[in-house]
């Protein structure tokens, strides 16, 4: 049988390799159904949980993990620091801690490292309104470090983060991010900005960690997952555990929940294979048409 690895963070924290992600729409019906999948997820075994107070599944996090009737304790729960509250750190914790209905979170991440206007994140044409003066990256941070020192978090780090939005945080950082959350599959292999977090002794979780339909159906990708009997998320999924990522997933179904957690391990040419695939392709989060995500360049993000 197979059993999920951990990856040891910089604070000695033991982290599930395969986490459950809950991002489940912008509808309020939709966030209020997750319950019942995330509830089964978490039958199937799943303890490192990925929520964010941006998705609205934070209450949906803490009322399936109560439902389960496994200990809090049992569990790994990540949420994360909207783009628009830097600068009232505190206060969003507390909201996110009063969503889920818990007393702790295991990490917590700075979501994006540009700051929107607190009041009102989006113009009248519904693009994004970046706030005037915001908190520097480095300001943000040492919020994340007081809330650390609280306990009502147990490990800080960032999400969407290159190595351009990292140095100035490890300028001044008294506590280096645990973990950077960022898009990261076989067509975006983000080969340089692993190397620069290893090298800091920063965790990198992949999102989008099977690399939706467009990955899933590569030729090369379907030849090693007809090899090995399984199916290429699965193959995704184990090339992330092959370089000692974490893997961030997600799925309704019941099947595939218990399948992404069951992986094989890889062979060497595989594994190369998959390495060859990278395009610095981005299937997640990509720029609009005016060339910018969220307000900023391609160039400002470090991406
Ligand atoms: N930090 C950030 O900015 C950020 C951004 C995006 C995502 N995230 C986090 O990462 C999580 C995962 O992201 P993601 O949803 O893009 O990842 P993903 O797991 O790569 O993609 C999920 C999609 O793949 C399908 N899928 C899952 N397993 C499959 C399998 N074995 N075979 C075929 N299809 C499969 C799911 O469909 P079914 O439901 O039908 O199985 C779902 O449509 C999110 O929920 C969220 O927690 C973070």
């Amino acid at each position: 049988m197979f059993i999920v690895p951990s990856v040891k963070l910089n604070s000695g924290a033991l982290v599930p390799a395969v986490g459950f992600g809950t991002w489940a729409g912008l509808s309020v019906q939709g966030r209020e159904a997750s319950i019942a999948w995330i509830l089964t997820a978490l039958k199937a075994g799943y303890r490192h949980i990925d929520t964010a107070q941006m998705y609205g599944t934070e209450h949906a996090v803490g009322e399936a993990i109560r439902q389960s009737g496994i200990p809090r304790e049992q569990f790994f729960v990540t949420t994360k620091l909207p783009w628009n509250h830097p600068g009232r750190v505190k206060e969003s914790l507390d909201e996110s801690l009063k969503n889920a209905g818990l007393d702790y979170y295991d990490l917590y991440l700075i979501h994006w490292p540009q700051v929107l206007a607190y009041e009102e994140p989006k113009n009248e044409d519904g693009s994004t309104k970046l706030a005037v003066n915001p908190p520097s990256l480095s300001e943000t941070w040492a919020e994340m470090e007081s809330v650390l020192a609280t306990g009502k978090v147990k490990n800080i780090g960032v999400s969407n983060f290159s190595i351009k939005t990292l140095e100035p945080i490890l300028k001044t950082a008294k506590v280096v991010p645990a973990v950077n959350q960022v898009e990261l599959h076989p067509y975006l292999a983000q080969n340089d900005l692993l190397a620069y977090c290893k090298d800091k002794g920063i965790a990198i979780a992949a999102y989008s960690s099977t690399g939706w339909a467009p990955v899933r159906n590569d030729p090369t990708m379907l030849a090693i997952a007809s090899k090995y009997g399984v199916s290429p998320a699965r193959i995704a999924l184990a090339w992330h555990l092959s370089r000692g990522t974490i893997a961030v997933t997600a799925s309704k179904n019941i099947e595939r929940q218990k399948e992404n957690k069951d992986l094989p391990t890889l062979a060497s040419e595989d594994i190369q294979a998959i390495n060859a695939l990278d395009k610095g392709q981005r299937l997640c989060k990509g720029p609009g048409p005016e060339g910018k995500i969220v307000g900023w360049t391609l160039e400002q993000l470090g991406w």
